[in-house]
Order: structure tokens, then C-alpha cells, then sequence
């Protein structure tokens, strides 16, 4: 049986006082509900207030994205060691806006995971196809290829703190949903792939997210398919009553 786990990724949102006001808000909405793992993955410099507000609570708190190198001349970057330091468990890689707009590459991703791993984090490892490669009904592949990448050199030991979320770059941030169908074959696909690398029992025990546009409306039918383990939630974490309901549907 895998465990559910929802997963906010508040992207630039949320200043330090913001985030301590918006976990004081969540977490009596979010108490008890202990049948799924709950995160929220917080800019750098809000992780501190964030997990200050949510000491003692079933809320963790996480990164947007980590360093591959463990030190030196990497002007604005943040390494696994820091991130560890402050108590971080999770760190989303790869996210589809690191890729567009800040030059990720399968590369870069797998470097990144690698060093996340290597630090003790736990890798909440995104990858999706865009609209054209839907469209041209190249979804598959794209997935396959990515997960493949991303994943080289990785152990089945490492493996187990990876989760990873499939986002379809064009249901991010669109309001468009992929439908409960297309997630739970597309997370099929991840899979399988995975099945075909580390073997079937690792890949049974692998915990897969859909993320793009869930939200209060949308979580209950994709969560009850068969390959989506849980979500990673943009716009709706932002907004306690949303991301409560979403938590709800996991239960
Ligand atoms: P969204 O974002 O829920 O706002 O579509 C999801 C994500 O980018 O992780």
C-alpha cells in the first residue's frame, strides 16, 4: 500500500510573516489528518519561519530546488548541505518552470537528485510533457526519456526518498486538468519504466504525484486512481480551505 502524499509548492509566494500566518491558519484545519503526508515547499528564505510555525504539527516543510555542487563560486544557488542544516527533508527538482524559464536540463536535474540524495533529502522529482509533444501523441516517450535521465545512476536504495510528479507542462497554472484517465496511464508509464530499471517490486512501492491545476473540485477523482499516489499543488496551496479539501480526498 503507498502512502498518499500531498505536496504545496508555493513557487514565489509567501513572505516569512505571510507563511507563519498562513500554517497558523492550515494547521488546525490539517490536524489529524494523518492518512497522508502533507508538505509545503517554501522559498529559501520563508523555509525558517514556515517550519517554525509548524513545529509540533503533521506539516512538513520543503524547498523549491537544491545546488549540485556542495560549495563554492555558484552565485544565488543553495546547497543540499545548507538545506539539511536548517532541517529541510524535501526538495522539489526539476520542476517544469526551472526547466522553461531557468535552463534545467535532464543534466542538471539528475545532478541536482543525485546530490539531494546524497545530502540525506528526500527528491520530489518533476517531469511532464508539453502541449505539442501531447498533441503529437509523443507523451509517452517524452515521460519515459525523462524518467529514464533523470534517474541515471540513482540506486533502488536511493530510489525509496524519491517521489516523483508527473506535471503536463500544459495543466500547470492553466486551470487545465489532465483528466483522472490521462494521469493514472501517464503515471502508469512512469511506472512501468521505472519497473523496467529497478524491477516491478520497486516500482509497486514507488509514490507518484499528478500536479498540474488540482484542486478542491478535481483531487477526489484523480486521487482515487490506481497510479496517482497524491499531488503537487500550485495555486490551490495557497488558499487553506483548497488545499484542506484536497488533503480530505486523501484520507
Ligand atoms: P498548479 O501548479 O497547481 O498551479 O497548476 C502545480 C505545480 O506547478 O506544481
Amino acid at each position: 500500500m503507498r502512502r498518499y502524499v500531498i505536496a504545496g509548492n508555493w513557487k514565489m509566494n509567501f513572505t516569512p510573516s505571510e507563511a507563519t500566518a498562513f500554517i497558523n491558519e492550515i494547521k488546525p484545519m490539517v490536524e489529524g489528518k494523518n492518512n497522508c503526508d502533507i508538505i509545503f515547499c517554501a522559498p529559501f528564505v520563508t523555509i525558517a519561519s514556515a517550519m517554525e510555525a509548524a513545529k509540533g504539527s503533521n506539516i512538513k516543510i520543503g524547498a523549491q530546488n537544491v545546488h549540485f555542487e556542495e560549495k563554492g563560486a555558484f552565485t544565488g544557488e543553495v546547497s543540499a548541505k545548507m538545506l539539511k542544516e536548517i532541517g529541510v527533508e524535501y526538495v522539489i527538482i526539476g520542476h517544469s518552470e526551472r526547466r522553461q524559464y531557468f535552463g534545467e536540463t535532464d543534466h542538471t536535474v539528475n545532478l541536482r537528485t543525485k546530490a539531494a540524495l546524497a545530502a540525506g533529502l528526500k527528491v520530489l522529482l518533476c517531469l511532464g510533457e508539453v502541449k505539442e509533444e501531447r498533441l503529437a501523441g509523443i507523451t509517452n516517450e517524452v515521460v519515459a526519456m525523462q524518467t529514464k535521465l533523470d534517474l541515471a545512476g540513482i540506486s533502488a536504495e536511493e530510489l525509496k526518498n524519491v517521489i516523483i510528479a508527473y506535471e503536463p507542462v500544459w495543466a500547470i497554472g492553466t486551470g487545465l486538468t489532465a483528466t483522472p484517465e490521462q494521469a493514472d496511464e501517464t503515471c502508469g508509464v512512469i511506472r512501468d519504466v521505472v519497473a523496467d530499471l529497478y524491477g516491478r517490486d520497486v516500482a509497486e512501492e514507488l509514490i507518484i504525484q499528478y500536479g498540474g491545476s488540482m484542486n478542491d473540485k478535481n483531487a477526489n477523482e484523480l486521487l482515487s486512481k490506481v497510479n496517482v499516489d497524491g499531488g503537487l499543488i500550485g495555486g490551490a496551496s495557497l488558499v487553506a480551505e483548497k488545499f484542506t479539501a484536497i488533503v480530505d480526498a486523501a484520507q
